[in-house]
This record gives structure tokens, sequence and C-alpha cells, in this order.
């Protein structure tokens, strides 16, 4: 059954992301279509040690390949690291229009890397080879390639489809727990976005998922997966709402990840950004509480947080909601739904009731 491959639809720019263990040898045909002139492997400091080896054994003989490892963390998402990309790749003249840049790592790889690949000689091809969880299911597909910049995460960046995406699942296998279970947020507010089985296949097992079982784990990501390339082909560079609504559970969360910069990992503050979603759900679109109580139990069981600290109070959320990206004129855009699988862009405005509302308290 295994390797699967799903398409994302995009005329000219539709690629393949192939998910299983032991796919890494996708990559020749892909770079045998390429005909890439040089190979230019960015990762970070955790995942090179581990997998590199593997990705150079993959691609040996096919074109010289020049590395370079970034240490591992958002920090690495910087103009400085990027500009130290430009250097290596311009200065020490191992690129050209016909390199190509395979981004093995997290998010924080798949974005950089992926930006980089953007702007280099404006544009070279570039393969994701996504090592966390949190990259598999959702970063490494869809072409959001990213830094940050001082005024705010995510706020230079370019929309660059990879050329293809191989989910190596056994890189999954040194992948520290704390960063697997967050991921697992991402996949409950897939299941609670496509409104399909998949809630019901890790409402069934969820032991086995913290497990990493493999077939399991398979089936999840090539979901999740299969969810996002629709989304994407439907609407690649957000501009009819659907690709937005993937930002279910975030605008708690990045009030949370401001707040508290060291506090929590992605994916633990969309978990409570999600239960807080579905709270202004059951209030403002109708959502049934025994809908939202499934995934909040879901996530529960999962070990992810459901509530964000009592020291967080409204006037300080509402201060934070003021610098949220998604902001348009007075009114925010939330994610709410109505049902699962039925995700909704419900403009709010951003005062103290919805504080109050959002963190789940009441408003006095
Ligand atoms: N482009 C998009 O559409 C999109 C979507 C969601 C998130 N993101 C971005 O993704 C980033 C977060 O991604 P992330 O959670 O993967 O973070 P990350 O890249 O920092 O990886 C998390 C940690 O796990 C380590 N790691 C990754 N894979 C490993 C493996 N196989 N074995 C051992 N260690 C491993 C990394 O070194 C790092 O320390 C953020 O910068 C976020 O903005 C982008």
């Amino acid at each position: 059954m295994y390797p699967a491959r799903v398409t994302v639809q995009l005329a000219a720019r539709s690629y393949d992301v192939a998910i299983g263990r032991d796919v890494l040898g996708e990559l020749r045909p892909v770079l045998a279509a390429l005909k890439p002139s040089s190979l230019l492997l960015v990762s970070d400091a955790n995942v090179a040690p581990l997998h590199a080896p593997a990705v150079r054994a993959a691609v040996h003989g096919l074109a010289e390949l020049h590395e370079f490892v970034v240490p591992a963390g958002e920090g690495s998402k910087s103009p400085a690291r990027l500009n130290a990309l430009y250097d290596w790749a311009l200065g020490g003249r191992i690129a050209d229009r016909r390199s190509v840049v395979l981004a093995l790592g997290g998010g924080v790889i798949g974005d950089l890397a992926g930006y980089f690949a953007a702007t280099l000689m404006r544009g070279v091809p570039y393969i994701q080879l996504p090592a966390s969880l949190l990259a598999m299911v959702d970063s490494s597909v869809g072409g959001k390639v990213a830094i940050n910049h001082a005024a705010g995460k995510n706020l230079i960046g370019a929309f660059h489809q990879p050329a293809a995406v191989i989910c190596e699942l056994a890189f999954l296998d040194t992948l520290p727990r704390r960063e697997y279970v967050s991921a697992l947020a991402e996949v409950v507010k897939t299941a609670a976005l496509a409104g399909d089985d998949l809630h019901t296949v890790l409402d069934a097992n969820p032991d086995a998922i913290l497990a990493r079982d493999h077939g399991l784990l398979a089936r999840v990501v090539q979901h999740c997966v299969r969810f996002k390339a629709g989304i994407v082909a439907r609407d690649e560079t957000e501009t009819t709402g659907q690709r937005a609504t993937l930002n279910l559970g975030h605008t708690l969360a990045h009030v949370l990840e401001t707040a508290f910069p060291d506090r929590y990992l992605h994916g633990e503050a969309v978990a409570i950004g999600l239960a807080a979603a579905l709270g202004v759900s059951i209030a403002r679109t109708g959502l049934a509480p025994d809908a939202a109580n499934d995934v909040t139990r879901l996530l529960a069981r999962l070990g992810l947080p459901l509530q964000a600290p009592p020291e967080l109070d409204p006037a300080r959320v509402l201060e934070l909601l003021a610098s949220d990206k998604k902001r348009e004129g007075t009114s925010l855009n939330f994610v709410a739904l109505r049902a699962p699988g039925r995700p909704e862009l419900l403009p709010v405005r951003p005062d103290a009731g919805f504080a109050a509302l959002l963190l789940g308290r009441d408003h006095g």
C-alpha cells in the first residue's frame, strides 16, 4: 500500500508528495528530471548528523552535493542566516540557475531553505525533505516560504512551490517526543476542518498514534497531506479565504507565542487556540457543544494543553490581537467552525467581550 503519493494539483507547478518508510529513493527520478548542475543541501544542527547520511546516499552520483548546516530553532529564520546562505552559494560559486536546493529538516528549514530557493537567482527548484511531523503534515506542502523580521514572524516571504516533497517517515523515529506530540495538534485541527474519518481514526487509536505506529502514521500523514493539497489547489495564494481556514486555532496561538515566547511549542499553542476557537464557535456560529467536546477530549488524550494560563488577562490579549497580521481594519478574520468540516471566516470586533470569550472567561 505504501509509499503513498499525493499530487498537489497546480497546473504547471503540480508536484507529488511521497509518503512512507524508506522512500528517499524517490529523490532519484525527481532529480533526474531536473538535471541539476549542483545540489545545495540545507539542514539544521540536530537533523543533519542524524539524517544527512541517508540523503547523501540517495543522491550519490547525481550531481555535486554541497551542504550548509544552520543552528536548530526559529532563530535561523533570520535575514542574517539567509545572507549566510547567499554568501555560501554565490560567494563560493557553487550555485547557478540549474542548482537544486534540498531542504532537510523541520518547518524552520523548509521555510528558510524554501525562501532561499525562491530568491536565489530569481528562483531555483527545491525539494522538501521534511523531518518533523509538523513539517510533514503542514509546512512542507503548499509553497509558503518565509523568514522572520524583528517586526514579526514570517513577514518576509514568498509563494514558491517545491518540485517534490518526500516524507520519509523513518526520520520521525528520532523526533523528540514533545515535538511529536505538539504536531499532533495540527493533525487534530486538520481532522476538525476536514470533518471526515480522520477524527475517528485518531479517536480510536490515541495510544498507537503516540507510539508512532508505522501503518497508522503513514495513514495520518497521507490524510493531512491530501487535505492540505486540496485546499492549496483551490486557493494557492490565500486569496479566496479557503486557505485562511487552515488558521483554525491560530488567533489565540499567536497571542500565546508572543506573550510567552519560550513556554509553548507551536502545536501546544495551537491546541489551546483550537479549544478556544471551538468555544467561540459554540457561541457565535452554533457549533454543537458535543462536537467541540469530541475535539477537546482528543487533544487531552494526546497530552496536549487546553487552557491559556490564568496570568494571561483579556487586556493583554486585546493588545496582542491589535498586531495580528490577519486583521483587516477594525475587525479580525476569525476562523470558526459551524460543524466539523464546515469552517467559516467570521469577522469579529476584537473587544473586551471577545477577548474574554476567547479565553473562556466570563465577561463581567
Ligand atoms: N510554510 C508553512 O506553510 C508553515 C506552516 C506551519 C508552520 N510553519 C513554520 O514551521 C516552523 C515550525 O516547524 P517545526 O515545528 O518543524 O520546527 P523546527 O524546524 O524548529 O523543528 C523542531 C525541532 O525538532 C528538531 N527536529 C526536526 N526533525 C527532527 C528529527 N527527525 N529528528 C530529531 N530532531 C528533529 C529540530 O532540529 C528542532 O529542534 C515555524 O517556523 C513555522 O512558522 C510554516
